[in-house]
């Protein structure tokens, strides 16, 4: 270890900053805002500066550190801020050299305030691009409103600590709690919601129970159409604190690894004609989880309200009384339309859009063909592999025109993507010299002639390998 950590009380002690510029300023703010006396010593003429404690308009004289706890250097002239670090050496008060990590006998180091919670990060001046990394994933990681939870925290300690006095069992109260649901990223996270969460906690604490059912909640998470980085990132923050996730085929593997390592995993995809779990065993299985206390992340691929069955199973869930929310996901219709250049309405060729199901049930595509003839709309059609020629002919039979342009779109957004452009008359003789691989998405009307010009998104060469896919399976 480079540097010992440790962060200072400095409420009302002397606190000296030599210099008077900008690099001075943002330094003093930050020792008065921990409540620090801060006196300033410089030539320069007074800045303007709330809280400043004293400022002596004059040089930094050698036995200037005898009287304060730490200083900082920040004059702008190097010789001049030697000088105050080894000034401040004979009197053994602790000094920052700024743009000097080497002479200083303390660093600065980056910080993530959410007050009265702070984390701060140093490398020691060894990697400091690498800290302004962490900081800006952490700062993004860890919910704003985790300021407010730790003031709530504080301001019940004493009382849980007369009610679970041994610090085991607090550890063991506090555990599940924390992670979810009071630390659950949600709209709701606010003092009020914190407040009522851990009175119900501290009103049903039961010491004799494994787990404590009230703590059970389930996310019902989009995890977007196959690009791990189009996850959002309250997705992310739930993937990331949960402690079972049950999860589809059409989620992204590498979405599923960013879970925690002891996280249970629970598979629940169900591919067209293997249904691995019926959707009955998913709904009650989630209540169960719940019930036992776990908080539960139910991954989907896509947006959990697009085909995707998830009103079904949070029904189960409000029936049952258990907590939940919904997350939104970028669904399948958004992200092949926006890495084909295919945009779903446009000015001059598609003044509205419609997602529709192609699903085959008993060899039939139930849909109403007639609103689908209008030339100005885009239909996307999801799950319409297999219905593919039944889909074309019946759109030409209701007066859709056969060379109107058609896309079928393969594993959307992922480094196996291949798009198949033709007309309605042709993309099912094209599909099937194609060697396609599910996922697939068909997108119909006048926006699709628009890929040629607009597309961007470079795959990697295409795969035909099945074991290189991109989705759970
Ligand atoms: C059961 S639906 C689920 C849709 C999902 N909830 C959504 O919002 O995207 C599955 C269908 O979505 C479409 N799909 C999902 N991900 C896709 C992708 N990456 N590329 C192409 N189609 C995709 C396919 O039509 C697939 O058969």
């Amino acid at each position: 270890m480079r540097q010992y950590p440790a962060f200072l009380s400095l409420q009302n002690r002397d606190c000296l900053v030599v210099g008077a510029g900008s690099n001075a300023q943002w330094r003093a703010r930050a020792l008065i805002r921990a409540g620090a006396l801060v006196t300033m010593v410089s030539t320069e003429t007074k800045p303007q500066l709330e809280g400043l404690h004293q400022y002596l308009e004059r040089s930094f004289q050698q036995d200037d550190p005898a009287d304060y706890w730490l200083v900082i250097a920040a004059t702008g002239d190097e010789d001049l801020n030697a000088e105050v670090t080894k000034a401040c050496e004979t009197y053994r008060t602790f000094c920052h050299e700024v743009n000097n990590q080497e002479a200083s006998s303390f660093a600065l180091p980056a910080i993530i305030d959410r007050s009265p919670l702070l984390i701060a990060l140093s490398s020691g001046g060894a990697a400091p691009a690498l800290v302004l990394n962490l900081k800006r994933k952490l700062d993004r990681l860890i919910p704003a409103a985790f300021a407010q939870m730790a003031e709530l925290l504080e301001h019940h300690q004493d009382r849980i600590e007369k009610l679970i006095p041994k610090q085991k069992e607090r550890a063991k109260f506090w555990r599940p709690l924390l992670d979810a649901p009071l630390a659950l990223p949600t709209a709701s996270n606010t003092a009020a919601h914190f407040e009522h969460v851990l009175e119900n906690a501290i009103n049903t604490y039961d010491p004799n129970a494994e787990k404590n059912s009230g703590n059970g909640f389930v996310s019902l998470v989009g995890s977007g159409p196959g690009d791990p980085d189009l996850l959002t990132l309250r997705a992310l923050q739930l993937i990331q604190s949960a402690d079972v996730i049950v999860y589809d085929r059409l989620v992204s593997k590498s979405i599923v690894e960013m879970r925690r390592k002891d996280a249970q995993l629970l598979y629940a995809g169900k591919a067209k004609s293997e249904h691995t779990m019926a959707q009955v065993s998913i709904n009650q299985l989630l209540v169960d989880l719940a019930l036992e206390g776990h908080r539960v992340v139910r991954l989907k691929g896509g947006d959990p309200f697009i085909f995707g069955r998830g009103g079904e199973e949070i029904e189960t869930l409000a029936k049952h009384n258990i907590p939940f929310q919904v997350v939104p996901g970028i669904t399948a219709a958004s992200g092949c339309a926006a890495f084909t250049g295919i945009p779903l309405t446009h000015r001059d060729h598609a003044q509205s859009c419609v997602f529709v199901t192609g699903h085959l049930k008993n060899g039939e595509i139930n849909l109403n063909w007639q609103d689908l003839r209008d030339p100005t709309q885009t239909i996307v059609i999801y799950m319409g592999l297999s219905g593919l020629n039944q889909i074309c002919e019946k759109l030409i039979s209701v007066g859709r025109s056969n060379v109107t342009p058609a896309a079928l779109v393969e594993q959307g957004t992922t480094p196996n993507q291949r798009v198949h452009i033709s007309t309605l008359g042709e993309l099912p003789e094209v599909v099937k010299k194609s060697n396609v691989r599910a996922p697939t998405l068909l997108i119909i009307g006048n926006v699709v002639s628009l890929h040629q010009s607009l597309r961007w998104f470079q795959p990697e060469q295409a795969s035909t390998d099945s074991s290189s896919s991109h989705f759970s399976e």
